[in-house]
C-alpha cells in the first residue's frame, strides 16, 4: 500500500488527498490526517469485548455506577456566581461548544513554542500567581498535542470505522443527536455511500462554527461504491442538513437507519436516562441501528478531565465502563448487538428489542 504524501502543489487545493494516499498518515498543526486502513491489527481500533454474553443476567451490584466528574470550569462558576443560580443545560452547552471549539482552531506547535516563552517570562519576573498560570497553559497545550493531535483520540478515525463497519444499511438516512461538528455522521456517510444525514444541536453555534467551519480539507477514508475498493471522502461530498432545535421538539417519524450520539448519555443522571434512550428509539425505522458512545472511566480520562476542567466541564458529566453503559442501554429496551471500546470512549450498536 502506497505511503505517498501530498505533493506542495496538492496543497494548493481544498482536496489534497486522494486513493494514492491510501495508508498515509500526516501530522498538520492542528490535527492528525489518518488514512491508515483501520483493520490492521493493532490498538489503533474498535475492540469488540464479549465480556457480557447475556445482558439480562447482569446487574448493577455487578458493574458499580458510572464515576461522575466533579471539577466544574472557572467559567461556569463565575456565572453561576454573578448570576446566584445554577447554569441551565443549554447554557452550559454554549459555553462548552465555545470552549472545546477554541482548541481544534489552534496551531498547536505554535501555541506550544508561545507558552514556553511565556513561562520562561514569568519565571524570570519571579512572580508566583504568574508562573502557575502559566504552567497550567503548559500543561494544557500539551496535553491537548498529545491527545487529539498526536494520538487522535478524540475524533479517533481508525477505532471509529471500525466500529462502524458491517452494518446491514444501504445509502442510510442518519440522525445524529447532539450533534457538535457532526465528524462521526460524516464517518459514516464515508462508508455507506449515498446517505443522507441529519445533524441535530440546539446550539446554533453548533451549525455555524463547529460545522461551519470543520475543515474542507480533511479527508475520511471511506468506500467507493464502484470499485467496492477504499475512496477518499470530503465534507463538501456528504449530503448533510444541519437541525438547530433541542432533540425533545423533532418532528420525525421513524424514518432513519441509523441513529447515533457521540457523548449525550453521559451528560444525564440516571433520573434521565431513560428519556435519552427514547431519544434513540423514537426515529428509527424497524431493523435500524442505535450507535452510541461514551467516555471511558479509565485513568487518562480522569486526568484529561481534571487537566481540561476549564475547557470541557460545564455540563454534568459521568464516565463509565462499557458494562455499566451496555446495561444502561439494555435495560431501556434494546438488544445488545456489539459492545467495545475504542481509544478514548466505549461504543455500543444496538437495536430496540
Ligand atoms: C458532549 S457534546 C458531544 C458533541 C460532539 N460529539 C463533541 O465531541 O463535541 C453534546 C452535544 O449535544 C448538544 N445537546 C445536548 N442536549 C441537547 C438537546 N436536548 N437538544 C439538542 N442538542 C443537545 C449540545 O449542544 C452538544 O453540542
Amino acid at each position: 500500500m502506497s505511503t505517498v504524501l501530498p505533493s506542495r502543489s496538492d496543497y494548493r487545493t481544498d482536496h489534497p488527498y486522494s486513493e494514492q494516499h491510501l495508508g498515509s498518515t500526516e501530522l498538520k498543526p492542528s490535527f492528525r490526517i489518518d488514512l491508515r486502513n483501520y483493520s490492521n491489527k493493532d490498538y489503533d481500533k474498535f475492540v469488540t469485548v464479549k465480556t457480557v454474553r447475556d445482558w439480562s443476567l447482569l446487574k448493577w451490584k455487578h458493574v458499580g455506577k458510572p464515576y461522575e466528574v466533579k471539577t466544574v470550569s472557572k467559567s461556569r462558576r463565575l456565572w453561576e456566581q454573578e448570576h446566584e443560580a445554577t447554569m441551565e443545560a443549554k447554557t452550559s452547552w454554549i459555553y462548552f461548544n465555545k470552549a472545546f471549539h477554541e482548541w481544534f482552531d489552534k496551531d498547536v506547535p505554535q501555541e506550544i513554542k508561545k507558552q514556553r516563552q511565556a513561562f520562561f517570562k514569568s519565571i524570570s519576573a519571579f512572580n508566583p500567581a504568574e508562573i502557575s498560570e502559566v504552567l497550567g497553559d503548559v500543561t494544557r497545550i500539551h496535553l491537548w498535542n498529545y491527545v487529539h493531535r498526536i494520538q487522535d483520540g478524540v475524533w479517533d478515525p481508525r477505532g471509529k470505522p471500525a466500529m462502524f463497519e458491517g452494518l446491514d444499511v444501504h445509502k442510510p438516512r442518519i440522525l445524529f443527536l447532539g450533534a457538535a461538528e457532526g465528524y462521526e455522521g460524516m464517518q459514516l456517510a464515508a462508508m455507506y455511500p449515498g446517505a443522507e444525514i441529519v445533524l441535530v444541536d440546539y446550539d446554533e453555534y453548533c451549525k455555524t462554527v463547529r460545522y461551519g467551519d470543520f475543515p474542507e480539507s480533511y479527508p475520511f477514508l471511506g468506500m467507493n461504491p464502484a470499485t467496492g475498493g477504499q475512496k477518499v471522502y470530503y465534507k463538501n461530498d456528504f449530503q448533510v442538513a444541519y437541525v438547530i432545535d433541542d432533540i425533545r421538539n423533532l418532528p420525525f417519524g421513524k424514518e432513519f437507519d441509523i441513529v447515533i450520539s457521540v457523548g449525550l448519555l453521559e451528560h444525564f443522571p440516571d433520573n434521565h436516562k431513560a428519556e435519552v434512550m427514547d431519544w434513540h428509539r423514537k426515529f428509527l425505522k424497524d431493523g435500524g441501528y442505535v450507535i452510541m458512545t461514551t467516555p471511558r472511566n479509565q485513568w487518562k480520562s480522569r486526568l484529561f478531565y481534571l487537566i481540561m476542567a476549564d475547557v470541557m466541564n460545564h455540563t454534568y458529566r459521568e464516565l463509565m465502563n462499557v458494562e455499566q453503559m451496555g446495561l444502561y442501554v439494555y435495560e431501556n429496551g434494546f438488544n445488545i448487538v456489539r459492545h467495545g471500546y475504542m481509544k478514548a470512549h466505549n461504543a455500543i450498536i444496538a437495536q430496540p428489542r
